[in-house]
């Protein structure tokens, strides 16, 4: 299959890179000029495990192309994916979808022969039928159908969630359509994967029910754990004893600072935007966006409490800025709360992150960017554990306790053990457990 993606987003370049993975001929195409030059010279422009290698290997083999020229890749395609990004529209929390219409349109000029037009971006629910008609009045001719097809990536996993996902969601009446589909995802289906075929409607209103539910999942969590602080009890205990009973499911129990991310922030508000439109309020989503905004800007106090409620002049390290692991993300990350409301306190901010230091330093102002973990710590007042990088899990504590002015550590992410930290000499508090 010839496959024109639009859009080298995280969510465009991990697809078209996978797709070409799985053996057909794929075309990536961005109007950003530079990117296009890098990624022809081998330069990934986000950090995602595996990515690199993984479109080396495709382009040498030449079933991965670059290009800001559409033209060639969308005439000769048997299917075109839309793949730009959809940020939050200023002002009214909707989902800005101009560059999605301004992709249908320049796709309905380019077409020939029966096209499968895909919508990947995360789309609020209607606005496939919104792209048919773009497509249809530029070019009333064409012979397509346009499909909902939403990813379900991780970043930092995203390969493999790719390759080996829960499901694929195709959303469409057009038997044709689907064809293209099952072909596109072939090696999934014989892998058994579930393909579920369903309207276009039903597929883009799934993808943010997903998202939206993962949200709930993570800040009830978040709230039992600062009901375990209160009563006495351990988060992690209560999350492994409930998550083991199969109608709840361990995963996204993991308490910590809040959500953030490109995904979750965004597609929940777009969601409740969608669910008050429709005059059927989604009062559940509307609690969880509330409660992980407060909960993010409130961590920074737990520190400021546990420095005994001043932290003026003091330092304090930061151990990871990215909104999780392995990603260089910065979006909507507690970190960016944080440290703002640490240095409105007075405390000076040291901080360390393995990936994300140079998008941190475009969202936050004078914080010192250090070399590595025992660099940020140097005579700090308090450790902060923002995100749990692999390499903060199995620090020399003899070495950090020489290095700090005091032996204070504050664990966003659970990672250490409470009485571990204790008898090695920290003062030590963290999410949700009171022992
Ligand atoms: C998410 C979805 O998982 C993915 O399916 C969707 O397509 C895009 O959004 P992503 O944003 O990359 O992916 O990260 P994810 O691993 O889901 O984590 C999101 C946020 O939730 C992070 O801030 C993470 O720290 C937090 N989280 C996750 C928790 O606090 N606890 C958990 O148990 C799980």
């Amino acid at each position: 299959m010839r496959v024109a993606m639009i859009g080298t987003g995280y969510v465009g370049l991990v697809s078209g890179t996978c797709f070409a993975d799985f053996g057909h001929i794929v075309t990536c195409i961005d109007k950003d000029s530079p990117k296009i030059d890098a990624l022809n010279e081998g330069r990934i422009p986000i950090y995602e495990p595996g990515l690199q290698d993984l479109v080396a290997k495709n382009v040498a083999e030449e079933r991965l192309f670059f290009t800001t020229d559409p033209a060639e890749a969308i005439r000769n395609a048997d299917a075109v994916f839309i793949a730009v990004g959809t940020p939050t529209r200023r002002g009214d929390g909707h989902a800005d979808l101009s560059y999605v219409y301004a992709a249908s349109e320049e796709i309905a000029q380019l077409i020939e022969g029966f096209t499968v037009v895909v919508t990947k971006s995360t789309v609020p629910v209607g606005t496939g039928d919104e792209v048919e008609a773009i497509i249809r009045k530029t070019n009333p001719d064409a012979d397509f159908a346009v499909v909902s097809n939403p990813e379900f990536l991780r970043e930092g996993a995203a390969i493999n969630d790719f390759k080996r996902p829960d499901r694929v969601v195709v959303g469409t009446d057009s038997p044709k359509a689907v064809e293209v589909m099952q072909e596109l995802y072939r090696p999934l289906y014989l892998n058994e994967t579930p393909i579920i075929v369903t309207r276009r409607r039903t597929s883009e209103l799934i993808k943010y029910a997903a998202n939206a539910f993962l949200a709930v999942k993570i800040t009830f969590i978040n709230e039992i754990a600062d009901l375990c602080e209160k009563v006495g009890a351990n988060v992690q205990e209560v999350s492994r004893g409930i998550g083991l009973d199969n109608r709840i499911g361990s995963k996204f129990l993991h308490a910590g600072p809040g959500y953030g991310g490109s995904c979750f922030p965004k597609d929940t508000l777009a969601l409740s935007k969608i669910a008050a439109d429709a005059q059927s309020g989604l009062k559940i989503v509307d609690s969880v966006i509330e409660v992980n905004d407060a909960r993010k800007k409130r961590m920074a106090d737990k520190v400021i409490d546990f420095l005994g409620g001043d932290v003026s002049g003091k330092t304090i390290a930061l151990l990871g800025l990215a909104f999780k692991p392995n990603t260089d993300d910065m979006r909507e990350a507690p970190s960016i709360d944080i440290v703002r409301k640490l240095q409105s306190a007075g405390a000076k901010i040291r901080a360390f992150d393995p990936a994300s230091m140079d998008e941190a330093a475009h969202v936050m102002d004078g914080v010192m960017f250090c070399d590595g973990p025992y660099h940020a710590i140097e005579n700090a007042d308090a450790i902060v554990i923002v995100t749990e990088w692999d390499q903060f899990r199995a620090l020399d504590l003899d070495r950090v306790k020489s290095l700090v002015n005091a032996p204070k550590v504050v664990d966003l992410r659970n990672i250490y053990k409470t009485d571990y930290m204790e008898e090695r000499g920290f003062e030590y508090t963290s999410v949700g457990r009171a022992y």
